[in-house]
């Protein structure tokens, strides 16, 4: 934890959708968590009450807007607007999951870009500051106004990855989004990379135009930012039987998102290890055959330096 802050100055509140996350953040930085009330009521809308003054001081929200994403998504909003007026000094977001990220532009005309309408919601309701973890695409940033800071949980998948670390496996980027990822991933580890070519056909159905590296006769570990129906990976990894790869592929994610059985069917696919990490609360990443790395101590860093006023650039 950075030094020279004082506790006191700054109030944690966690919305629902990952309250565990929030709590060892706490933890982390040996500070309460705030007191906050968040409730649905009959008809669906969304309350939340804060329990304590907030009045003059610089208030941190944590929640990811994992699903149900739209609940998540008003639950922040309520919660700085809450904030707001109550005369908080400064309400940063810290989402560890930012849900509609991949909505970052317009595939088809007539259809909504709804990370930046997203974005423009949060600002509204009295968000000063965000901090995300592994946004989907970099260009998220820029639909704010407001300052973003960018965290990602690389290095942290990279350290828990590193002690099995056998056999030179190749790293995966199972789309061309994903190449920078997993190069950076690759440099970290001293490993080479692939890239899959593959098109997106529906939000179900994905289909792997071609691989692109040396991947025959190699142990293959496919980085990603996100599982959600699991389809990019499961195509991934034909793709990769298909070139010829050694059967045990290993699978990394930032955000087990996770819709639908996806441990049990990456495990019918010959997937035998699956690493994400916890900014996604989600009973399904704790099946077995699932490992989990937190990053609590990776936002309790990044909270204790926005405390501190102190540079963010060394975790990025
Ligand atoms: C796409 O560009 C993302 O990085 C993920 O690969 C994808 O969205 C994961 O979704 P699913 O698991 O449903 O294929």
């Amino acid at each position: 934890m950075a030094s020279g802050r004082k506790s006191g100055e700054f109030v944690i509140l966690s919305g629902s959708a990952n309250r565990g996350l929030a709590e060892a953040v706490c933890a982390e930085l040996h500070h309460p968590l705030g007191q906050c009330r968040t409730e649905r009521f009959p008809d669906g809308e969304v309350g939340v009450e804060i329990e304590e003054s907030v009045r003059g001081l610089q208030v941190f929200l944590i929640q990811p807007t994992s699903p149900p994403v739209n609940d998540h998504v008003v639950e922040l909003m309520a919660l700085a607007d809450a904030c707001r007026r109550a005369s908080a000094k400064h309400v940063a977001a810290v989402i560890p999951y930012f849900g509609y990220a991949r909505a970052d532009r317009r595939k088809n005309r007539r259809i909504p870009i709804m990370a930046r309408a997203v974005a423009e919601l949060l600002e509204a309701s009295g968000v000063d500051q965000i901090a995300a973890l592994d946004l989907h695409s970099p260009q998220v940033e820029g639909f704010f106004q407001i300052p973003v800071e960018t965290l990602t949980a690389m290095p942290t998948l990279a350290e828990a990855l590193r002690p099995g670390l056998v056999n030179d496996p190749v790293i995966v980027a199972p789309d061309l989004g994903a190449a920078e990822r997993a190069a950076a991933l690759g440099e970290k580890l001293g490993c080479s990379v692939a890239v899959l070519a593959k098109r997106r056909l529906s939000g179900r159905e994905v289909e792997i135009k071609s691989v692109i590296g040396q991947v025959e006769g190699r142990h293959c570990l496919i980085f990603d930012d996100m599982i959600s129906t699991g389809g990019t990976i499961l195509k991934a990894a034909e793709a990769l039987f298909e070139a010829g790869c050694r059967p045990e592929i290993r699978v990394v994610a930032t955000h087990a998102v996770f819709r639908g059985e996806v441990p049990r069917r990456f495990r019918a696919a010959g997937i035998t290890e699956i690493l994400v990490t916890d900014t996604i609360d989600n009973e399904a990443a704790r099946q077995p055959g699932v490992s989990r790395v937190s990053v609590a101590p990776l936002l309790a860093e990044a909270v204790g330096r926005l405390v501190a006023g102190e540079s963010l650039k060394d975790l990025l």
